[in-house]
């Protein structure tokens, strides 16, 4: 059964956005064509350990081959948007310099395509694929790379910014300073906290550079966002050590993206939790103001909740781990897992995270149009007859999507949803093991098939409303 259950429908506004989200390394394949130039995540796939079975981006979902095919069943699905982000290498191969024209081309047919099929693009400029020898100059721990990033991005907007309404700068900073500098999951694959809040800094100051110079280059009316991954952080109990580990968790992880962005400069307490890692110096006079031009939209993607609290011996039936190096300055905490249904990557469902983040924004910050950039799970599907059945993923997004239509239910102004992903595709450290597509991917044939997912995603489309999970109140 993948049609919504008609009597439980919640609408959303006219004009909700539905979409879907991919991102250039996670799906096109084609790493030596037209020019492109290596990128941090070309060389991290092909170091040994770095990713589970040894798999690389090399080949990924072929998309660059199959553009045609993928904007074929976004119109099946009868997306209004497609969020895709470019490769940086393709279009500066070395991470500086004029564009190189072929592989940048491949964006314009892509946004000609799109639009000429009724879908609105929606770009991200940077989605973790760190041309290597700006890595090799040191990175996002290098203060200039933010001076790239802006240039990159002049060159992308001059050359399609007259067809694309809605901008992203980076996607999820947190992942590429704490992962890439911190826990080292993630490329460059370094572990060292001062580091990793450095490399946050110099990614919030590319990202207020690049909406400068994306301003000076973007037609008047173009919007320009940034796509965070903010954590629902709640205290394990209600003991004041376990709210001070929250708030910690919440500084590192979040008001360290916000603050400066939407109020005014990085928050003491961050600054004064973490004195005996840094001392802050990397933050020159004047860069939070550069930080804070204003931006029209935030984008938010969203997973799971995190349960934190100081360490303590574990409680019967409790399980808890250290935070990892992706929390820096929060070494003494402890992660703490809740009984509960989890997805294939052992994540914890919980759509009430998504709902208080969104109340949060609202509370806490000036008025911003936010958009749900990523949201879904992965699953280990397998095609049967032709079909792929994955209740699990379509419960977790019909939790999820009725989430937002309550936040927006109460005010809070949400513009749209937009599945993650489109396709199964490259999930990073976890390689092709972890599929996350409403469309599955035959890896060697590159075959694709419509999860049952995907066919109750149309559905919600076209009535522009969700079918409320069973438990939960009607409402119109
Ligand atoms: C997000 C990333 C995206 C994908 C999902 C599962 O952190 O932005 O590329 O890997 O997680």
């Amino acid at each position: 059964m993948t049609g919504l259950d008609e009597r439980r429908l919640l609408r959303f506004p006219d004009g909700f956005v539905w979409g879907a989200a991919t991102a250039a390394y996670q799906i096109e394949g084609a790493v030596a064509e037209d020019g492109r130039g290596q990128s941090i995540w070309d060389t991290f796939a092909h170091t040994d350990g770095r990713v589970a079975r040894g798999d690389t981006g090399d080949v990924a979902a072929d998309h660059y081959h199959r553009v045609g095919t993928d904007i074929a069943l976004m119109r099946q699905l009868g997306l209004d948007a497609y969020r895709f982000s470019v490769a940086w290498p393709r279009v500066q191969p070395t991470g500086s310099g004029p564009a190189n024209v072929a592989g940048l081309d491949f964006y314009v047919r892509l946004v000609d395509q799109l639009i000429g099929q009724g879908i609105t693009p929606v770009l991200t400029l940077y989605h973790w694929d760190l041309p290597q020898e700006l890595q090799d100059a040191g990175g996002w721990a290098n203060r200039d790379t933010a001076d790239r990033f802006a240039e990159y991005a002049a060159l992308v907007a001059e050359r399609i910014g007259d067809r694309v309404n809605l901008w992203s700068t980076l996607n999820e900073p947190w992942c590429s300073a704490y992962l890439g500098y911190g826990s080292g999951e993630h490329a460059p694959g370094l572990q060292d906290p001062a580091t990793a809040l450095t490399a946050a800094h110099h990614l919030m100051l590319a990202h207020g550079r690049a909406t400068q110079s994306l301003r000076a280059s973007l037609p008047t009316g173009t919007n320009v966002s940034i796509v965070l991954n903010l954590a629902a952080v709640y205290p394990a109990s209600d003991t004041p050590e376990a709210h001070d580990a929250a708030r910690r968790a919440d500084a590192v992880a979040n008001r360290l993206f916000l603050d400066p962005m939407l109020r005014d400069g990085y928050p003491a307490d961050l600054i004064e939790d973490t004195k005996a890692i840094t001392d802050w110096s990397f933050v020159h006079p004047g860069d939070e103001a550069i930080i804070g031009a204003p931006i029209d939209l935030l984008g938010l993607n969203y997973y799971m909740p995190a349960i934190v609290d100081v360490r303590r011996p574990a409680a019967p039936g409790e399980e808890r781990n250290p935070l990892s190096g992706a929390w820096p300055g929060c070494a003494d905490l402890d992660g703490v897992a809740v009984e509960g249904p989890v997805t294939g990557m052992g994540w914890p469902i919980d759509a009430r995270g998504l709902a208080d983040l969104l109340h949060r924004l609202r509370r806490d910050y000036p008025p911003i149009p936010i958009m749900i950039t990523e949201n879904g799970a992965a699953f280990p599907d397998k095609v049967d007859g032709g079909e792929v059945r994955d209740p699990a993923r379509l419960g977790y997004l019909r939790e999820h999507i009725a989430a937002v239509h309550g936040a927006v239910a109460d005010g809070v102004d949400v513009r749209g949803y937009f599945v993650w992903s489109l396709l199964d595709n490259f999930e990073w450290a976890y390689g092709y093991e972890q599929r996350f597509g409403i469309i599955h991917v035959d890896y060697p044939t590159q075959q694709r098939t419509l999860k049952d997912s995907a066919h109750w995603y149309r559905e919600v489309i076209r009535a522009n409303a969700v079918d409320a999970p069973s438990g939960q109140p009607q409402s119109g």
